[in-house]
């Protein structure tokens, strides 16, 4: 029988990118995309995959728990992928109220749906967030204390956390994975990269917080998809697999602002420095021994030719951001940003 395999959060960005790679890769699975459809999920994103028979949605909020244990009776999922999250730090700031509820209690009800109906494998898809900021030096191991610093941070440190217990208490077959920036096609335009491409290509300014100076550890989203199956398939239970990008792609902010304009024919007067994040990490930077040694996996696309790809498909699909860039997305864009 056809393996059954869940994939929550696929019509937001890493989810769809997820599962457009696990139809390619394994064509034999019966795969379910759940997602709520909140303002970071679209349905274009997974539309075309959509049409194969193999592949279906199904719209439900993880925080109901009584939806969430009848569709896994329905269903008996064999696995398990959980990217639905509230993600973006900027809004968790603004308030965190549905981080708590979508990030810490919709992740226990997906353990309990999972338990209750023996999933054999339940892949949490957390972020290196968790461990909070980096100095100048020095790197994030699986072994870092957690120390997050934005409610977003700390709701999903606590669900790596609920999810590792359980492993301890039930012997519950999850592994934990920790992941650097994503970015790639599909990614909601309210994340530095997407909103920047959009914004210089509109000839709009390009909101740097603070000295620019923070640097991220930028991943390709099709090289995070590689990892979370080699995890689901290869993974111990129990354990934390940090996942990050190639060397060259530790980049400063001012750095991705500069060759996004570059990129696009745009000049510098488009940059413009605007008051810092609040708690803004100022590096994160992971540590990927583990993974490759253990399970063979390290990323393949360098950030030069990543940008290149992101860029180019933000050109080739501007009526999708174009579409998004509306209605309520402009109403959070004018309170972070007081109407740039
Ligand atoms: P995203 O915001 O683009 O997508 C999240 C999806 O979850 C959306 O489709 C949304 O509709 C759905 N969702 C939100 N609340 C829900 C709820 N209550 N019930 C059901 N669905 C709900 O986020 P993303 O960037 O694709 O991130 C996916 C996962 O990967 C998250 O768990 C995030 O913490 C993690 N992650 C992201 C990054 C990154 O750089 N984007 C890096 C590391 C880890
Ligand atoms: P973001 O894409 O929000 O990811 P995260 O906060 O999860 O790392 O931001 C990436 C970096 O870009 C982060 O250091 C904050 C910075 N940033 C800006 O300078 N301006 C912006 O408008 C945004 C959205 C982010």
């Amino acid at each position: 029988m056809a393996k059954k395999v869940l994939v929550t959060g696929s019509a937001g960005f890493i989810g769809s990118n997820l599962a457009h790679y696990l139809v390619k890769e394994k064509p034999e699975w019966e795969l379910f995309l759940l997602d709520a459809l909140t303002y970071a999920g679209n349905l274009k994103n997974v539309a075309s995959i959509l049409e194969n028979e193999n592949v279906h949605f199904i719209k439900e909020d993880i925080t109901n728990a009584e939806g969430i244990n009848k569709i896994f009776e329905d269903h008996k999922f064999d696995m398990v992928f959980h990217l639905a999250a509230e993600s973006h730090v900027d809004r968790s700031i603004l308030n965190a109220g549905a981080f708590v509820m979508t990030n810490v209690l919709g992740t226990q009800n997906l353990i309990s749906a999972s338990r209750n109906t023996n999933v054999d494998r339940f892949v949490h898809v957390s972020t290196d967030e968790v461990y909070g900021a980096l100095g100048p030096t020095g790197k994030f191991y699986e072994t870092t204390p957690l120390d997050p610093t934005s409610p977003y941070s700390a709701s999903k440190a606590s669900s790596d956390l609920l999810v590792l217990a359980n492993c301890k208490t039930h012997d519950f077959n999850a592994v934990v994975t920790r992941c650097t920036n994503n970015y790639g096609p599909y990614q909601f335009p309210e994340k530095l990269i997407p909103l920047f491409i959009t914004n210089a290509y509109e000839g709009e300014q390009l909101p740097v917080y603070g000295d620019g100076l923070q640097s991220r550890h930028w991943i390709y989203v099709d090289d995070h998809n590689e990892a979370l199956l080699a995890v689901a398939e290869k993974g111990k239970a129990g354990e934390v697999y940090n996942i990050g990008g190639p060397d060259d792609a530790e980049v400063t902010n001012i750095e991705v602002t500069k060759a996004i304009l570059e990129g696009l024919g745009k000049d510098e007067s488009l940059l413009k420095y605007v008051e810092d994040r609040l708690a803004h990490d100022r590096r994160y930077c992971v540590d990927i021994g583990k993974i490759s040694t253990e399970l063979g996996w390290k990323p393949k696309v360098g950030f030069k030719e990543g940008l290149e790809k992101t860029i180019k498909w933000y050109l080739d699909n501007q009526e999708w951001w174009k579409d998004v860039k509306s209605g309520d997305y402009m109403d959070y864009y004018k309170t972070q940003y007081g109407g740039n």
